[in-house]
């Protein structure tokens, strides 16, 4: 039997299979709503593409975390009834589960909202984006975000979602905190070790997961490794993600740090595995990597080598949303 349809339990939640379609922001909302051109593309993904798991684009939680004036919002309760209209419909008409992603971009952001300015661990220049140095942020105003991402993954609960994911990766603000390249604090939640960077991101899953109980999935996706002199190292995330296995974090999802999603002179499907692997030998939980995957053949090897629990196929699930029903019509074709 193929490795890719077998379940997988998440926290309790039942994924009918092992792909993942991960998430990619559509720049397609105007005021924050999620509309119905969207929902339609979340829903024929659900429905033709053979994933058992959407984890929908970053949300911002709050307008001075916004990234961009294109990205969807999850930081009033007026959003809900949109999310509502897509949760309901994806579980109608499909087996397909979906996790909401939500985000604070910090100094990554190229238009925070209502007047906000770019903030992050210290005034340096962010290597994942060009642009100005931001202003550090005091520690009352890190409680303060704290709480603005667990208001925010309550409201994801509420509007029917089966999960919610923490953005740390891709160089947005959680991820500033746990490289050493943007953290130069040397308080609490400084540069002094991985604890100290990660310590930001702990105070988040602990005040989700307060919020959204025990039984609810809480993802983290971890920008584990810069693969940047003086940046996060494979070593740091291995520890990292041990120690937020260890605070109930239910899924971790790999990806890269400062270098964001891809990786420099790396094409090859599977590109994040050998951080994914390190992660996966060290902890009991579901692990997902991403990065280069096209092909049904590809993600089975991934999983059969041992890689991940799970397999993200972004790019080549956003141009087809009949992915699934096209490997097989190849595969078919490969054996005539
Ligand atoms: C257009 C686009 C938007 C993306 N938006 C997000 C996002 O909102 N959140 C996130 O964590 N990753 C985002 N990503 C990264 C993808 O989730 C994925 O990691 C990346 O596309 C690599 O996987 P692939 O080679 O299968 O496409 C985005 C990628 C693309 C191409």
């Amino acid at each position: 039997m193929e490795k890719y349809t077998e379940q997988l339990q998440i926290n309790h939640l039942r994924v009918p299979n092992r792909l993942v379609m991960p998430p990619m922001a559509t720049h397609k909302s105007g005021d924050g709503r999620i509309g119905a051109d969207q929902i339609k593309y979340y829903t024929e993904r659900a429905m033709y593409s053979g994933v058992g798991l959407i984890i929908t684009e970053h949300s911002y939680i709050h307008p001075y975390g916004r990234d961009n004036s294109h990205q969807v919002s999850i930081a009033f309760e007026e959003n809900i009834e949109d999310f509502k209209a897509l949760t309901k419909l994806i579980h109608e008409k499909s087996e397909a589960k979906i996790i909401c992603q939500i985000n604070h971009a910090g100094s990554r952001a190229k238009e925070p909202g209502d007047g906000g300015e770019l903030v992050g661990p210290s005034a340096v220049e962010n290597p994942s984006v060009k642009g100005p140095a931001p202003r550090s942020l005091t520690t009352s105003e890190i409680h303060e975000i704290t709480g603005w991402f667990a208001a925010a993954a309550k409201r994801a609960k509420e509007a029917g979602f089966d999960g919610v994911e923490i953005h740390a990766a891709h160089g947005y603000l959680l991820n500033q905190f746990y490289s050493p390249l943007t953290n130069l604090r040397t308080d609490d939640y400084g540069n002094a070790d991985v604890q100290h960077r990660i310590r930001f991101l702990v105070e988040v899953v602990r005040s989700v997961r307060e919020m959204v109980g025990p039984d609810y999935p809480v993802a983290v996706r971890f920008g584990g490794c810069d693969y940047m002199e003086g940046g996060s190292t494979i070593d740091d995330c291995v520890e990292a993600c041990k120690i937020l296995e260890k605070e109930g974090v239910d899924l971790l999802d790999i990806s890269g740090g400062m270098c964001v999603y891809k990786r420099k002179d790396y094409t090859q499907a599977g590109y994040f595995s050998d951080m994914a692997k390190a992660v996966k030998q060290a902890v009991a939980v579901p692990v997902l990597t991403t990065g280069g995957v096209k092909t049904l053949g590809e993600a089975e090897e991934l999983l059969a080598d041992g890689c991940a629990d799970l397999i993200g196929i972004g790019r080549a699930i956003m141009r087809d949303a009949h992915w699934i029903e096209n490997q097989k019509k190849d595969e078919v074709e490969d054996h005539v």
